[in-house]
């Protein structure tokens, strides 16, 4: 299967295609894939209630795609490469066949333990091979997987299986991060004191340490192994059924199980990856995010595997054993394609270069950003000190929601441009809208960024809440899908993202709305309310800045500071903790109470020359108190 164009002037003639007609191409494109039965129809959609379905009455198994289909045609070809945390631990090379009989086996155990069809099963797990064998193992047997990145904490995950109400968790005794250890398995067990939906766990031996053993619930990976073989007929879904369901938070509430369907996501990720990467036949491909998250679906497990690419898997983080850790390993497997985030180059420019340029990094063909906006700096870095001037770099703007890549130059085929997504993928019609939701016809504009038409691998519905997810994404600009980010265009029509229109931070490149900070923050005995806004923050990209007001009796202290912390550590992440916590005399309010976190966001990124408006505050005197005491 190719999916790929090879020019310019194929790109341009697939853009104009997929905007005539949707459907003839998108339809062009799955004829490519392996399906059980044809689809009826291509798009129906109603932007408006709102619905969306792709290749409607057609089966498949994306598993069929991804492994069986490649049986034929590579069977031993590497198709993960998986590197440990430790370097002085083997790297492990498995190929597709033997993949495929993992996941059979897997898939097996699985069904052992209760899993049918439709059933959802969490997955809390370090980044071993095996966590993409359970993926796809789920995927095999028509179970909805729940992936929940193991650096949540206890009542995280416990909201996530909660919601989902997941039958089944996969976790592991611990996971290897750099020094540390996770220890998983306490974590779940924490949190599986409030899940009474979960009748299993499997737990996969990594780090051997010592662990609570629940007779009633627990099982052994290895164990379950022992008693099943590796046939397993690939269960036949409609397009449309659940695939997976990815948490990522909103900025209320709870955190938003974002739904994606089994064929618009198998069409879309294997398309974009092949155009957007150009990977060719025998390269090595590098992604570095954790499958907790959507990069990790759809750009380690599924798009790659989908195109029969070799992807490769670290256990570990940039920093360990040192600072350049990466290059090693880019050296080591010679990686083609290299795909990061800003906040990893961001940091690991902090350091001498010579622990970029002592490694041979002549493999690289093209490297990759997502997650954030990049800043001028960080890609210059990264193109003369990585790439060496001669690597395209791909910008790539996605969302959780959006299942795959909408906004990213195509590797060596369309131009890059420092800090601009630039192009639209084919298939994706993006628009600028002024603040009244009308489209901005001039090309060099600054707006919403909005689009304006389905594509195959839109996530469905929250799980459990489809009137939330009219509220968030459909009901702010009606008939048009409104991610939440601001952009502006210049005259070339290239886009650049500018960052979030809506109260979500992106720390490090994690997405984190700020009221379950909130939440978490008030819940300390001492505290009255507290607002949570982001500010510029050299390598995270932003950080968080809390403001809190406390009882009146409540003398702020280095100890209140540390617990506040603490809390929105176990409640949340490590990743949520603010950097700076300042307590405040009064939060400004507008008069229906809403906070005015504008000017708390400026006071934060120390630019308060202009706060614009103040008037409609209702207690204007607290903001000069909050500047003249700001950290
Ligand atoms: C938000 C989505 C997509 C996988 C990782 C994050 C921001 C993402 C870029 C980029 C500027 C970007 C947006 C977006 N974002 N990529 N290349 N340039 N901003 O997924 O956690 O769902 O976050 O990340 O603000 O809305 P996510």
């Amino acid at each position: 299967m190719s999916l790929q164009i090879r020019s310019l002037e194929a790109y341009q003639k697939a853009y104009q295609e997929s905007i005539e007609c949707p459907a003839d191409f998108w339809a062009s494109i799955a004829e490519q894939f392996v399906w059980r039965k044809k689809w009826d129809k291509v798009l129906d959609y109603d932007w408006l209630k709102p619905t969306t379905q792709w290749f409607l009455g057609a089966q498949l198994n994306i598993t069929e795609n991804c492994l069986d289909r490649h049986l034929v045609t590579r069977p031993d070809q590497t198709a993960i490469v998986w590197e440990p945390n430790d370097p002085n631990e083997p790297s492990q090379q498995i190929s597709y066949k033997e993949l495929h009989s993992q996941v059979c086996s897997f898939a097996n155990v699985l069904k052992n333990n209760g899993v049918q069809k439709g059933d959802r099963v969490c997955l809390y797990m370090p980044m071993v091979a095996e966590l993409a064998v359970a993926v796809l193992a789920c995927a095999r047997i028509g179970a909805v997987h729940s992936v929940v990145f193991a650096g949540f904490s206890s009542s995280a995950l416990a909201v996530r299986i909660n919601d989902a109400q997941c039958k089944v968790l996969l976790t592991a005794d611990g996971g290897f991060r750099g020094h540390k250890i996770t220890p998983l398995k306490d974590i779940a067990d924490e949190a599986l004191k409030t899940c009474p939906s979960i009748q299993k766990v499997i737990v996969y031996q990594r780090t051997r340490q010592n662990i609570t053993w629940n007779p009633s619930l627990d099982v052994w990976w290895h164990e379950e192994l022992q008693k099943v073989n590796n046939h397993c007929p690939a269960e036949p879904m409609d397009a449309e059924d659940m695939l997976f369901i990815l948490y990522t938070s909103g900025s209320t509430g709870k955190p938003k199980g974002m739904v994606h369907t089994c064929g618009g996501y198998m069409v879309y990720t294997a398309y974009s990856f092949q155009n957007v990467f150009q990977y060719q036949e025998g390269d090595m491909y590098w992604c570095t995010a954790d499958i907790g998250w959507i990069t990790g679906h759809s750009y380690i497990v599924y798009g790659p595997l989908l195109s029969g690419a070799t992807t490769l898997m670290f256990e570990g983080v940039p920093s360990y054993h040192d600072f350049g850790r990466f290059w090693e390993i880019c050296e080591k497997h010679k990686v083609n394609q290299f795909y990061t985030a800003p906040t990893a180059i961001r940091a690991l420019a902090k350091y001498p270069v010579e622990l970029v340029t002592k490694y041979d990094l002549s493999n690289l063909k093209v490297l990759g950003t997502v997650g954030e906006p990049i800043n001028e700096e960080a890609w210059h870095w990264y193109d003369q000190h990585v790439g060496k001037h001669r690597c395209p770099i791909v910008d790539t703007w996605w969302q959780t929601e959006t299942g795959g890549i909408m906004i990213s130059s195509l590797a060596g085929i369309t131009a890059d441009k420092p800090t601009f997504a630039t192009h639209p993928l084919p298939g994706i019609q993006p628009v600028l809208l002024d603040q009244q939701g009308n489209e901005i016809t001039a090309t060099k504009a600054e707006g919403i960024l909005a689009i304006k038409h389905p594509w195959p691998s839109l996530a469905r519905t929250i799980y459990g809440d489809h009137k939330r997810y009219k509220d968030v994404y459909f009901a702010a600009y009606p008939t048009y899908y409104f991610p939440g980010d601001g952009a502006l265009r210049d005259a070339g029509g290239n886009y650049r993202i500018t960052g979030r229109v809506d109260d979500v931070v992106i720390v490090s490149g994690h997405n984190l709305g700020t009221a379950p900070i909130e939440n978490a923050v008030n819940e300390h005995e001492k505290v009255v309310e507290s607002a949570v806004v982001g500010f510029p923050h050299e390598v995270k990209g932003n950080a968080l800045y809390a403001y809190v007001t406390t009882y009146d009796d409540v003398v702020p202290s280095a100890d209140l500071t540390q617990e506040i912390k603490e809390i929105v550590s176990k409640t949340i992440g490590p990743i949520a903790k603010p950097d700076k916590i300042q307590f405040v005399k009064g939060l400004p309010k507008t008069r229906s109470g809403k906070i005015m976190r504008r000017i708390l966001r400026k006071i934060a990124a120390k630019d308060t020359s202009n706060l614009g408006d103040v008037s409609t505050l209702l207690n204007p005197e607290v903001v000069q108190d909050i500047i003249n005491h700001s950290l």
